[in-house]
């Protein structure tokens, strides 16, 4: 099949070596940030935070994040032009939603009269709230969905990427606790350009299930 979408599906993998030599524009770089803004999520509750990992000194922190376990991630850090942490918040409230029915507001989806009304879809929220508050797994799915919209505009670009669930979230949130203010990060995307010739996966055919396995259409 040709078509840009598939090709950009085609040609892009989860780099396993970067070029520590190259680095992401800043008009790219732009792109990619207002990608991950625009993610859709459930109620639009955008319940997360992207923390980009860019300064050396952001790096060397990240690095040491890798200090107990997936040290198999850890090189990428370095190497590669920039890392962002897809954070979640694991006790959205009304309050939470309340900046987003005030957004709609300002950006002129809701009128003023109506933001009581507007929190109707905060329900949604309530159906996946413990007793204790905690909703992290319904914000923390949110992430995944932002995640894989800004793996596809990185590829857009040529940029590769190495989506990671291999990251300590309990020492990030130790090493960057000011920074996540209270929100977890299980997932993280690493960016910039893999290293032609110590990126092994650059050079395997892509590979997956037949499409008769996982799609039905009725
Ligand atoms: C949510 C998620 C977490 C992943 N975690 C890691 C990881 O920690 N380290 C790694 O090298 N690859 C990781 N991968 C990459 C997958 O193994 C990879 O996407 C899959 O094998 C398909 O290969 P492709 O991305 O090259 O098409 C992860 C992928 C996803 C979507």
């Amino acid at each position: 099949m040709t078509h840009p979408i598939i090709n950009d599906l085609e040609t892009r993998h989860t780099a396993k070596r970067y070029d520590a030599t190259k680095r992401i524009s800043q008009k790219n770089l732009a792109v990619i940030y207002e990608a991950m803004r625009l993610s859709p999520s459930s109620i639009n509750s955008q319940p997360w935070k992207f923390i980009v990992i860019e300064s050396d000194a952001a790096k060397q922190r990240m690095h040491d994040t890798f200090a107990n376990k997936f040290q198999f991630n850890q090189p990428h850090i370095k190497a590669a032009s920039h890392t962002v942490l897809f954070a979640h918040n694991p006790k959205y409230t009304r309050e939470s939603y309340g900046q987003v029915i005030d957004a709609d507001i300002k950006n002129g989806r809701t009128q003023q009269e109506n933001r009581e009304q507007a929190f109707g879809g905060y329900a949604f929220v309530d159906l996946n709230t413990g007793e204790d508050g905690n909703n992290a797994a319904w914000t923390r799915a949110q992430t995944y969905i932002a995640l894989g919209n800004t793996m596809h505009s990185a590829a857009r670009l040529g940029i590769d990427s190495t989506p990671m669930e291999g990251v300590d979230a309990e020492l990030i949130g130790e090493i960057f606790a000011e920074e996540l203010d209270g929100y977890v990060c299980d997932v993280a995307l690493v960016l910039g350009y893999h290293d032609k010739t110590e990126d092994y996966n650059a050079k395997l055919p892509k590979s997956r299930l037949p499409a008769e396995q996982v799609i039905q259409v009725l």
